[in-house]
């Protein structure tokens, strides 16, 4: 990635303002749990892994002032954060494993004294963004062998460096495929309503020097009935245990016409991104959002006023439709109910 998505930076959260891309690149330093809620809801960071790393930070940036007396305390104050920043978006499973594994860092640390447990929780949510990064790098050499030289890609929304540490899920293929000397040309959907296909995966791809063109969202079949697709890759917000997962809404329609068109369906993704306490689709909550997403584009409203909306910004795949889940333990294929339980296994 040409620039950093989320860092810690002089004692704050720096992240880019994602909603201002591709006119502005422009970085917000989020100094309290109440903006890192504010920068997660209203989508200045998106994308699975790096909203969990955003909010890795903001619990450590909402109990940095503390004054707890006692551990008891601390907890009771660490628990108010996790549970605060998890009610910023619903959908993505990394907001809460991210939120979980400080909490129980701060648990495994009872002795320390409350100082010291703030550096452990700031040195914890460090290394969540560290893995992550290195997540990104393995799911790319894990897929970039399914990736022929020449091949041409759909992807929808934006799994790239811009939803995740750096280097990202899906685009992550791609970006090793390009290493490795192959020629890769990508298709990006535009992402409706918000278009994080057409303002931030061309943004990126672009930057990255790699042959990109932006379509609408309902021209993806024709392009597959045409035969220009070889593949699609797409990320993941939430894989349950049967291999049904949540993406960006569109993600269905895109992994039903590929089984039509017979081209292979990729899902890539960090563990971060699996939940495995679910055993369906159907147990995912999926997350609305307001109407004005639709009613207006940059401010002009192109809905009639009082016609009804409805706006969930992600939809459930079933696991039967995708060919292979990509991550960075390597490739997982079916029958999902079996093997992707084995990737939690010790
Ligand atoms: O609403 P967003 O922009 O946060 O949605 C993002 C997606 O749906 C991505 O495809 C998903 O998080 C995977 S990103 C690595």
């Amino acid at each position: 990635m040409p620039v950093e998505t989320v860092c810690w930076s002089s004692g704050a959260c720096r992240i880019i303002d994602q909603t201002l891309l591709p006119e502005r690149l422009k970085y917000l330093k989020l100094r309290t749990a109440e903006e890192v809620w504010g920068a997660i809801r209203h989508l200045r960071i998106r994308g699975a892994p790096a909203i969990g790393i955003a909010a890795a930070f903001g619990l450590y940036l909402g109990i940095r002032k503390t004054k707890a007396a006692s551990f008891s305390q601390l907890m009771k104050e660490i628990s108010h954060v996790v549970d605060y920043l998890g009610s910023s978006r619903p959908t993505a499973v990394n907001l809460f494993w991210a939120l979980e594994r400080m909490r129980r860092v701060a648990l495994e640390n009872s002795s320390l004294s409350t100082a010291q447990l703030k550096k452990c929780l700031l040195a914890e949510a460090k290394r969540i963004l560290d893995e992550d990064i290195k997540a990104g790098r393995a799911m790319g050499d894990a897929g970039a062998h399914l990736i022929p030289d020449g091949a041409t890609i759909l992807t929808h929304c934006n799994a790239g460096g811009l939803a995740t540490g750096s280097y990202g899920t899906a685009l992550a293929v791609i970006y090793r495929a390009v290493e490795q000397g192959k020629k890769i040309s990508v298709y990006a959907d535009e992402t409706r309503p918000l278009l994080q296909g057409a303002r931030l995966t061309a943004w990126e791809l672009a930057q990255n020097r790699i042959p990109v063109t932006v379509i609408c969202d309902n021209m993806a079949g024709y392009l597959m009935s045409m035969g220009k697709i070889d593949a699609v890759l797409v990320g993941a917000d939430r894989i349950t245990a049967s291999g049904d997962f949540a993406n960006k809404i569109g993600t269905y329609s895109l992994a039903v016409l590929a089984s039509v068109h017979k081209i292979p369906f990729y899902v890539v993704a960090p563990l971060s991104s699996f939940d495995i306490t679910l055993k369906s689709g159907c147990e995912i909550p999926i997350e609305e959002r307001p109407h004005e997403e639709i009613q207006f584009i940059r401010g002009k409203r192109i809905v009639p006023e009082g016609v009804n909306i409805f706006n969930p910004a992600f939809d459930v795949t079933p696991g039967r439709y995708v060919t292979m889940f990509i991550t960075e333990k390597g490739v997982v294929h079916p029958p999902y109910k079996k093997t992707i339980p084995k990737l939690f296994e010790r």
